[in-house]
């Protein structure tokens, strides 16, 4: 599946991955910015970008050339509508950054690419071409619920197989957008998978009780579900109890989340450096059954890019 020395099935990934969206932010100072990247690359960890974090890769470029030896292992978002465009954003992020090749290159496949790619058409030679010229060298693919459809077809006829080292999507105590059949076959198949958005952009007790803190109304509306879940575990806090959330799942090899403030990251380091022990057996199954309503109820309904 993969091409090189990187090993099969993304085992090599940190546990948490520093997610650099907070980085873009410019209602941070940005050399507050550029000392979170630094101390995000002190932690040894992999990081998630892409060029559509506001400045984020200005931000990293400048913490990288500070201490090249230090530059982390890396995920990238790369699409999206042409092969054509692909190429291109994979050149220019690399560029951007000053480094020779993505480590795993996230594809990001949209209308006629998405489709294209997923029947097997010539997208698939044209993207694996990336990884043959060194420029890639591993994908895995992104899923939405409203592509999960897509994923499925890409298992279905091999192209999965023959393209990708496994799946990445929002997988947190309020979101799993891999719909049911599509989450059923991949922990049938032991695909590998990264979870996104790992506190679901807030704390749950804030995203049910704070209004605005919840960037929609399905959320709120899910934290209200959650949060009874959450208080009965008996887990110190909210950024445990999500980090062993992922990891409660023995195909998820890590957990992709934000943050600027270096509280929040040092508990979510110490939390994946320790042995991840999964949540009690009773509330990663009240979170399942959630999940699983969540997924046929409103998900498989969702517009694409509305929730
Ligand atoms: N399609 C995609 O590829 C895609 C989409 C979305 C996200 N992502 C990736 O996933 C990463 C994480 O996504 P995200 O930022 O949307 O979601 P997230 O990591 O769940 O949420 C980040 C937010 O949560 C706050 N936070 C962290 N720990 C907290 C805690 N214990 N209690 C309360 N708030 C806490 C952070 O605030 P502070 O800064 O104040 O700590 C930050 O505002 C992104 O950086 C990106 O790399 C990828």
């Amino acid at each position: 599946m993969n091409a090189g020395t990187a090993p099969a099935g993304l085992t090599d990934l940190s546990k948490y991955i520093y997610g650099a969206t907070r980085l873009g932010h410019d209602g941070l100072a940005q050399s507050a910015r550029v000392d979170m990247a630094l101390r995000a690359m002190a932690a040894g960890i992999w990081f998630h970008v892409s060029h559509e974090y506001g400045n984020a890769l200005e931000v990293l470029r400048t913490a990288f050339d500070a201490d090249r030896a230090r530059v982390p292992k890396m995920i990238f978002k790369i699409g999206f509508r042409t092969v054509a465009e692909v190429r291109e954003t994979v050149l220019r992020d690399l560029d951007a950054l000053a480094i020779e090749a993505m480590d795993i290159g996230q594809l990001c496949l949209v209308d006629g690419l998405a489709e294209d790619f997923s029947n097997g058409g010539a997208s698939v030679d044209a993207i694996l071409q990336l990884r043959e010229e060194g420029l890639v060298r591993r994908f895995v693919l992104e899923v939405f619920p409203w592509s999960s459809a897509a994923a499925l077809a890409a298992i279905d006829n091999g192209v999965a197989d023959r393209t990708v080292d496994g799946f990445i999507f929002y997988l947190n105590p309020l979101q799993r957008f891999a719909l049911n059949p599509l989450w059923h076959r991949l922990r049938q198949r032991g695909d590998a998978i990264v979870a996104m958005r790992t506190v679901a952009g807030n704390h749950v007790h804030a995203l049910r009780d704070v209004p605005g803190a919840a960037w929609k109304e399905y959320l709120q509306q899910r934290a209200v579900d959650v949060a009874p879940v959450f208080d009965r575990a008996g887990v110190p806090d909210w950024s445990e109890f999500c980090v062993r959330f992922a990891h409660s799942f023995p195909e998820v090899r890590a957990t992709v989340g934000s943050t600027a403030r270096s509280d929040n990251f040092e508990r979510f380091v110490e939390v994946a450096n320790a042995p991840i022990e999964p949540l009690a057996r009773e509330t990663l199954a009240a979170l399942e059954q959630l999940a699983e309503q969540w997924s046929d109820a409103f998900d498989r309904h969702a517009a694409p890019g509305s929730m």
